[in-house]
Formats: C-alpha cells, sequence, structure tokens
C-alpha cells in the first residue's frame, strides 16, 4: 500500500490507473479502523482494480468539541489493517490539503436534504450532516472514485451522501456495507475503544432493545408505543441514556405511520453511555 499526504500526488497515480482503464473504488474513514472499516476496504478490493482508504478527522462534522478532541487516533495500526484487508492506496491528509480556501469553503453547503436530515442525528447533532456532506464531496473531487463504500451503520449518511451524489450530479455508484458487529451484538464503533469496562457491557445491549422493536413492529404493535418502551427499558438499565429511538421509513428517514406501507422499515438509536455517544440501526423489512 502507499500512502499519499497531499491530493496532488494521490491524483497523479490515480490518472495513471484511470488511463489503464482501472476502476477505482473508495473507503472515507476517520481512521481508528476495525473489522468494520476492514469489511467496506475487502468489499471494494473484491469488485474494483484499485481501492482508496482516506484518514482524516472532519473538524466540520464534530458538533462538540470534546468528541473531536477524544476521537481515538491510531495510524500504525490502520496503515496495517488496511494493508492486509488488500487496500491499494491511502489518502492521509492534513486539514489544509482538504480545504485549502479554509473550511468555509463548502460546494455541498446549499443542498438540501429535505426529510432525510429533519430527524435523528439530523436533529440531535446540528450541523453534523453539513460537513459530512462538506468533506465527502470534496475527498469525492480529490478522488474521483467509480463507486464508494459507506457503511449500514451509518444509515442516514448514506442517505445523505446518495442524495448528495445525485444533487451534485457526481455520478458515483454507492455500495452499502452491513453493520459488522461483535459477538454479542454491539455494533463496531471507533468510539467503542473509549468505553469503560462496565460501558462496554452495557453497549452490548443497545442491540438487544433494537430487535425487541423490530420484533414488536413485525407482531404489528403501535410503533410509538414500542419506541416509547424501549427508551424507558433502556433507561432502567445501568449507564445506558438515548437521546431517541425511531422507527423510520428507509426511503424518507420520517417517523413510520402504523398501517403505511413501506419498501424497508428501519429502527435507529442514539445512546449515551458515559461520555461516549453510540448510533445503532436494524433494518426491520418491508411493511
Ligand atoms: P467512520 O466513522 O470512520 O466510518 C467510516 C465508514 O465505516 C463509514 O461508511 C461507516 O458507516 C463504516 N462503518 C463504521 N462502523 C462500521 C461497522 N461496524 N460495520 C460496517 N461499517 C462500519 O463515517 C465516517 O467515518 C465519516 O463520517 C466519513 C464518512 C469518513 C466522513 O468524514
Amino acid at each position: 500500500m502507499q500512502t499519499f499526504t497531499t491530493a496532488v500526488e494521490l491524483s497523479g497515480y490515480l490518472s495513471a490507473a484511470r488511463k489503464k482503464g482501472e476502476r477505482i473504488g473508495f473507503v472515507p474513514t476517520m481512521g481508528a479502523l476495525h473489522p468494520g472499516h476492514a469489511a467496506l476496504i475487502q468489499r471494494s478490493a473484491a469488485e474494483q482494480a484499485v481501492t482508496v482508504a482516506s484518514i482524516f478527522v472532519n473538524p466540520t462534522q464534530f458538533n462538540v468539541g470534546s468528541d473531536l478532541l477524544a476521537y481515538p487516533r491510531t495510524p500504525e495500526a490502520d496503515s496495517a489493517l488496511l494493508t492486509a484487508h488488500g487496500c491499494n492506496l491511502l489518502y492521509m491528509p492534513g486539514i489544509e490539503d482538504v480545504y485549502p480556501a479554509g473550511t468555509g469553503e463548502n460546494r455541498a453547503a446549499n443542498l438540501d436534504f429535505g426529510s432525510l436530515t429533519a430527524r435523528m442525528e439530523g436533529a440531535y447533532r446540528p450541523g453534523h450532516f453539513a460537513g459530512v456532506a462538506q468533506v465527502v464531496s470534496r475527498l469525492l473531487e480529490i478522488v474521483g472514485p467509480d463507486v464508494l463504500y459507506l457503511g449500514q451503520k451509518d444509515y442516514q449518511q448514506v442517505a445523505v451522501v446518495r442524495r448528495m451524489i445525485e444533487l451534485l450530479g457526481l455520478g458515483i455508484e454507492v455500495v452499502t456495507v452491513p453493520t459488522v458487529r461483535e459477538a454479542d451484538g454491539l455494533a463496531l464503533s471507533s468510539r467503542n475503544r473509549l468505553l469503560q469496562p462496565q460501558e462496554r457491557t452495557a453497549a452490548g445491549r443497545i442491540n438487544l432493545h433494537l430487535a425487541a422493536v423490530a420484533a414488536g413492529i413485525r407482531a404489528g404493535w403501535p410503533a410509538r408505543e414500542l419506541e416509547k418502551t424501549a427508551v424507558l427499558n433502556m433507561r432502567s438499565e445501568p449507564l445506558l441514556e438515548p437521546e431517541y429511538v425511531e422507527v423510520v421509513d428507509g426511503r424518507t428517514l420520517l417517523p413510520y405511520q402504523d398501517g403505511d406501507s413501506a419498501e424497508e422499515l428501519i429502527v435507529a438509536t442514539a445512546v449515551q453511555v458515559g461520555r461516549v455517544r453510540l448510533i445503532d440501526n436494524r433494518i426491520i423489512g418491508p411493511a
């Protein structure tokens, strides 16, 4: 694997690959890589001639300064993981390379995501998706991939990025990779390594509360009641402080109304576990 710290060097390498007709897969990350990230790399490496990963902790998507400061950084282990899973090129830029005109420059600034950012992370992390759209649009400009690989773990992020690609007319295909979990069902996350042992145990139960909501929906129980019960049940556990549990239509990301039909229903949550904020979701299925 070759590592580049500037867009200029990377572009040179990629234009040579493109001239040879090689297709480029891209996996953007913020580092502190784990097997969830590895699954994205592996998928791209299996499907594309060239796989590019980026590691950049994007300050513009953090709405809480302490979260940005605490964000784990493990560059050596990251390089090893990427190499082991078939990544060809790593782009690990400084902030000046991503935002040469400053963080105010944002070609995704005026995009309207409508209902996609109205709720869940959009409501609880003001400015978060504006920052995600800003950095992803810039990274796509630098890398120019054919296919972008994203994790289902960040379901709302996938919806926003897909829409951004459509609105900007970028013509990049998006592949969503299923969430990789620990043995107890905890979704892998870079933030998991910030959990104290008891918090880690508690966090392992988040997915069970989501599974209970999914089972309730399939059994025909009212969505709002199931959401409320899940919030109360999580609160009754030591160390879990849920922000929201929402059953939404996967297409609009608006609350599911009982009896409506939907191609794909999702139940999603954000939970504060000690000082760490975790998100997770489950696909319930069609309604
Ligand atoms: P990060 O949290 O590092 O995640 C990078 C990619 O890995 C995202 O597409 C995310 O959904 C995926 N991912 C994370 N945990 C996963 C898991 N357990 N299973 C499968 N995939 C998983 O998401 C970001 O970074 C940033 O917002 C970014 C897109 C890089 C923009 O800054």
